[in-house]
Formats: C-alpha cells, structure tokens, sequence
C-alpha cells in the first residue's frame, strides 16, 4: 500500500525514524522511534487525525469528521506497527487508522519534537546599514523557480531586497509581482504612481522628505511585501533610506525597556483621508506575537492622528515615540542607496521601514511605481515552491 496515500496533505514528510515499538496507555499511545525518541499521542488527536477517505476527503485533502461525533473514551482495541512501517489502530467502535510515519514524526507533540519544529522556524535575520543587500536579476526571477525562491526566502528572512533589470515601461511591475501572487489593490490602485503632483492625495505624492514609515499603517492588515519600481530618475534627490523595524524595535528592548513597552502597550492611531476615503486604525507601534518575538511595526508620521492616551500615559507615549523616531535616524541602522531606472525594491512592508529624501522636481523628472502583495501569498508561494 502507498502509505503517502495515508498523508491528509500535499506536501510529502520523509521518514526521518522508523516506528519501532507501540503501547497503548489509558488515554494514550506510546511510540517509540528507531532513534529511541519517545512520543505520546492520546487517543483522542490520533482518531481526530486519520487520514482515511471517510474522515479527510481524497479530493481537498480537507477534514470532514468532527471529533465531538466519536466517542470522548474511545479507546485502541489493537494499536501497531504494521507491515509498511505505518502506525495501525483498530478502534473499539470498528473504524481503522493508518498513519504514515514520515507525517507522525513530522506532528509528535512531545517536548524535543516541538523543541526541534520550533527552532527549525525559519527566523527573522536581523540587519544594519552594514547590510550587504540582496540583489536578484529580474529575468531569472521571471524564468527559474530555483531564483524565485532564493528572492523569497530573502524576502522572508531579510525583509529587503532589490531586483535588477526590470524592463522601464510602465506597469512591468505587475509581471513580476505575478510571480508572486495576486496584487492587493488599494485606494491607491492596483499599481500606485509616486511621482510629484498638483493635486496631490498623499505627502507620497509630493516631492517632500518622506520620513521612515510602513504604507498603510492606516488598515487593519498592513500590506506585507511592498514593491517600489524605478522607471525615471533624474531629479536631484530622492534617494531610498531603509532600516530594519525589528533590528531597531530589539535595540530599542535591550537600551529603553520602558519606552519599548509604552510602544507595544499603547495604540496610536493612523489615518488616511481624502474627499472620497477616511481610513483609521489604532493600534500599537510594535506588535509581539505569541512568544513575545517582534513581528510588526506600523509607523508613517504623516499619517499619525493626535495621541490620545490617559494624562499619565502621554508623557510616556512622547518619550517612546521620540526615542523611537530618533533610533530610525541613527547612522548604524541605516541604509541609503538611490534607486536607478530598472531597478526595483521589494521588501517586508511590516517590519523595514523606507523613506525618500526630498527631490528637486524642477532639476528632472521622477517616477516610481509601486505595488502591494500580502505576507499571506509570499509565505504560500514559498511551501508550494518547496513541495
Ligand atoms: C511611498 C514611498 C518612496 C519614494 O510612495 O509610500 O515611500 O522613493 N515612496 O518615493
Ligand atoms: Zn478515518
Ligand atoms: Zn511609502
């Protein structure tokens, strides 16, 4: 029998240690590996997660059993290692499950398999201005999937890259980020111009210094990847500033425990209006995740709505923010390159924050086309890539 066939998924889970011994406890398994590892699996999470056809269908490999419609005590009548190697339980009620060992190994929930997953966790790669910047050639991104997932896991890992050889005709933006995914369209458009302009709906779209910021800190959901597509630059100024949020968010822990909390802890809001939209969001500058890791900075000045925090709070508030914009002006954390025509910059919208100096829109013309893709699509793009 195919014991891939046994795997509720579309990914394969090689068999890292083959099943050796299995005992059956009062309300659990006990599997030993061939590497003398021990792992309990309750009876409970092994019948929820049987791959058979009547409890996953074949097609979307999606569950359709319910673990409130079997028995709470059901218990192994036979639980053991069957002839291709399988974990095989017959259970009291007449339902059989075969699980294939690759994917058991691959979901063992006792201490040192967790550990192990968790410290295999693909990890944030913090930068500085001595950040040597990944640079990755436009037509290979377009051809090779092997290049592809180089610039994602940068992208992922790094959080900034630049792509060269981007052809300069307006809207080649769009063939690459297809690379991707599918583009996430906003009140700026599908594809956003920053370029100088009259009646100008952003300070984005003037030819102003654009301090260090995220784009729409102003929405519930920040884009995650940001494109940023040189088409013309021949005005005086205008170079790009980068600095990596959470390389400045940790810094900031280590030197100004107190002002990085007021910063995770008190929400600020952002806003975006013109005649026709008026966006808002309140949230906290720095976002932690479940482990207390940093895992998003929201942060555009131009866009910041008065603080309102309790009268012993604002005093605080102040403080951190001040010293936070003043970490995004220090020289170790930032990197400054201009962006020739072809060039492009793609980078986590979410954690590096970018800025513009001011140009002179009297000395030469300027335009940049921009596009947003969501953290969602990078991550997806990059496990089907894998497969
Ligand atoms: C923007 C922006 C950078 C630039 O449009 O949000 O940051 O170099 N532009 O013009
Ligand atoms: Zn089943
Ligand atoms: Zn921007």
């Amino acid at each position: 029998m195919n014991t891939a066939a046994a795997v509720a998924d579309f990914r394969s889970y090689p068999l890292i240690s083959a099943l050796t011994t299995v005992q059956t406890l009062a309300d659990q398994v006990l599997v030993t590996w061939a590497d003398g590892r021990v792992s309990p699996f309750h009876h409970q999470w092994l019948r929820d997660n049987c791959p058979c056809p009547v409890c996953v269908y074949t097609v979307t490999r999606e569950q359709v059993l319910e673990i409130v419609d079997v028995a709470e005590d059901l218990c192994p009548a036979i639980a053991q290692v069957d002839a291709d190697g399988c974990l095989s339980i017959d259970w009291q009620d007449g339902h059989t499950s075969r699980f294939d060992p690759g994917w058991l190994r691959a979901h063992a929930y006792d201490d040192e398999s967790r550990a192990e997953r968790s410290a295999g966790k693909p990890k944030s790669r913090l930068w500085n201005s001595q950040l040597k910047l990944p640079v990755f050639e436009y037509q290979a991104v377009m051809d090779d999937p092997k290049a592809l997932l180089q610039w994602l896991l940068a992208l992922r890992d790094i959080g900034l890259t630049q792509v060269r050889g981007v052809p300069t005709e307006p809207g080649s933006l769009t063939h690459i980020a297809k690379r991707i995914s599918f583009i996430r369209e906003s009140n700026f458009g599908v594809l956003f111009n920053v370029q100088s302009k009259a009646d100008a709906d952003s300070n984005a779209y003037t030819a102003f210094n654009l301090p260090l910021h995220s784009d729409l800190p102003t929405r519930e959901l920040q884009p995650g990847l940001q494109f940023l597509h040189c088409l013309v630059n021949d005005a005086d100024g205008g170079e790009s500033i980068f600095v990596d949020g959470f390389a400045i968010a940790d810094a900031l822990r280590q030197e100004d425990p107190e002002a990085f909390r007021a910063l995770c802890e008190i929400p600020v809001e952002f806003r975006n209006k013109d005649r026709h939209s008026d966006y808002r969001c309140l949230a906290p500058i720095i976002a932690l995740d479940t482990l207390g890791q940093v895992s998003e900075i929201r942060m555009a000045n131009f866009l910041r709505g008065p603080f309102d925090a309790s009268v012993e709070q604002m005093p605080k508030l102040y403080r951190a923010y001040r010293r936070f914009i003043a970490m995004t002006r220090e020289a170790r954390f930032r990197l400054i390159t201009r962006l020739n025509p072809g060039e492009m910059w793609c980078f986590d919208n979410r954690r590096t924050l970018h800025a513009r100096n001011a140009f002179d829109p009297t000395s030469g013309a300027r335009h940049f086309q921009g596009c947003y893709i969501d953290r969602d699509e990078l991550l997806s793009r990059i496990l089907v890539l894998q497969r």
